[in-house]
């Protein structure tokens, strides 16, 4: 574990850094909060880790999304998009485009549609319990975690229930191979393009009451989405949710595992069938140690600076949200896991235009999947050491490989 006092800069992306990474970003926060680091690509970056600087960097219009302003374009960005013909998504793109086509997906994925879908994220969390409730042990990455969100996606998408499991083979291979080989990912981002534009093209011609559907219809001033945009439109739902959601199921139940006495306090307040807890608590598991490590790229469109440091030109920018999460600048007790926290404006969904699109979903599948857990499993425990958990240390993405449980 890193040493706050050092005053050589910790090693940054080892294994002991996935497993807790929080000293080497309260290092950072103190010594160098603007920080150029090479990550384990080779690509070098700054990392952004104090609250103020993170939360400005992310709503800076001089930080565009676009990998063409990268000095080095395509050095960066999911595996196999840009041969997939995949680029231009909402995480990839700048005002105007970005506006236009945020405008247009709002119109199909409302707050109201998320709402709607409740009782559905209910009984697949039901049935998925069902599965592994009778052995007394499970992993909940593999049969819990993983499964809820691609089924749940995939549904309201409307992607016919015989070809989930094709998604849940892809999205395992993403998942397997994040930061690690990119050759199976990028195969599997191209299998479920093609599916996906397969999909689109066959729903025009039978609009139903799904997502899809909702997408293709949705307009604005006369303006549509052409079939591409539809198709990297799903594929960015897909990607942008599916891990993010796995990681906040999976690192929520870890914490509260490790924290009894809040566990305790959570169930009676679940109990009681108080929703309050649920709300502040899911809010604050995110901030404590949230899915995304670190928000998506970003490049400096002109030199600039940040938190008193310059940035050139070209240069990539990574803002550190799990850092700037923890802030004493700005969270009282940041180490602290306090379920009741109220002044809680956590970066975990981002900030500025990009904020999370999917952040309804997001806290539908967390507080209904923590819930339902934690009430049919009262007596849900850890089957190892927290030492022999493994991180998948991913560069984006914060998450365990796996949570063994008995209960
Ligand atoms: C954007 C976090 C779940 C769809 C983002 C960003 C963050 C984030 C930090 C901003 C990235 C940046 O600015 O670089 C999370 C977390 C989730 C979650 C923590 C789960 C707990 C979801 C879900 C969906 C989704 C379930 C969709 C079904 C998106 C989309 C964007 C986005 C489409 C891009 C928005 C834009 O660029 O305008 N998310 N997300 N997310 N998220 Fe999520």
């Amino acid at each position: 574990m890193h040493d706050r006092s050092t005053p050589e800069p910790p090693d940054l992306f080892s294994w002991e850094f996935a497993a807790d990474p929080y000293p080497t970003y309260a290092w950072l926060r103190e010594h160098a909060p603007v920080h150029r680091t090479k990550l384990p690509s080779g690509v070098g970056a700054w990392l952004v880790t104090r609250y103020a600087d993170a939360r400005q960097a992310l709503a800076d219009p001089r930080l565009s999304k676009n990998p063409v302003h990268h000095a080095e374009p395509g050095k960066t960005g999911i595996p196999g998009e840009r041969s997939a013909g995949l680029m231009t998504h909402l995480l990839n793109i700048d005002p105007p485009d970005h506006t236009r086509l945020r405008r247009l997906v709002s119109k199909a994925f409302t707050p109201r549609r998320t709402a709607e879908f409740a009782p559905r994220v209910q009984e697949l969390t039901d049935q998925l319990i069902d599965s592994f409730a009778e052995k007394g042990s499970a992993d909940l990455i593999h049969e819990f975690a993983f499964p809820l969100p691609i089924y749940a996606i995939c549904d309201l998408l409307g992607v016919p229930a015989e070809d989930q499991d094709d998604f849940r083979d892809w999205a395992g291979m993403m998942i397997r191979h994040g930061g690690g080989p990119r050759g199976g990912v990028a195969r599997s981002v191209k299998k479920m393009r093609a599916y996906l534009a397969e999909l689109i093209h066959r729903k025009r011609e039978n609009l139903g009451d799904d997502l899809i559907s909702g997408l293709i219809k949705a307009s604005d001033h006369g303006d549509h989405l052409t079939e591409n945009e539809a198709t990297a439109m799903c594929f960015v739902l897909l990607f942008a949710g599916f891990e993010t959601t796995i990681n906040l199921l999976g690192n929520s139940v870890y914490t509260l595992l490790r924290n009894p006495v809040r566990l305790a306090r959570f169930r009676e307040s679940l109990a009681a069938g108080e929703t309050g807890l649920l709300e502040t608590g899911v809010e604050e598991l995110l901030r404590y140690d949230g899915p995304v490590e670190l928000a998506t790229w970003r490049y400096a469109t002109t030199g600039l600076t940040i938190g008193g440091q310059d940035i050139p030109v070209g240069d990539p920018v990574l803002v550190v949200l799990a850092a700037a999460n923890r802030d004493p600048a700005r969270f009282e007790e940041p180490d602290t896991l306090d379920l009741t926290r109220r002044d809680n404006q956590h970066l975990g969904y981002g900030h500025g235009i990009h904020y999370c699109l999917g952040a309804p979903l997001a806290r539908l599948e967390g507080q209904t999947g923590l819930r339902t857990l934690l009430t049919r499993l009262p007596d849900l425990q850890l089957a190892v050491a927290p030492s022999e958990l493994r991180w998948r240390g991913g560069l984006i993405m914060r998450g365990l490989r796996e949570l063994p449980v008995r209960f």
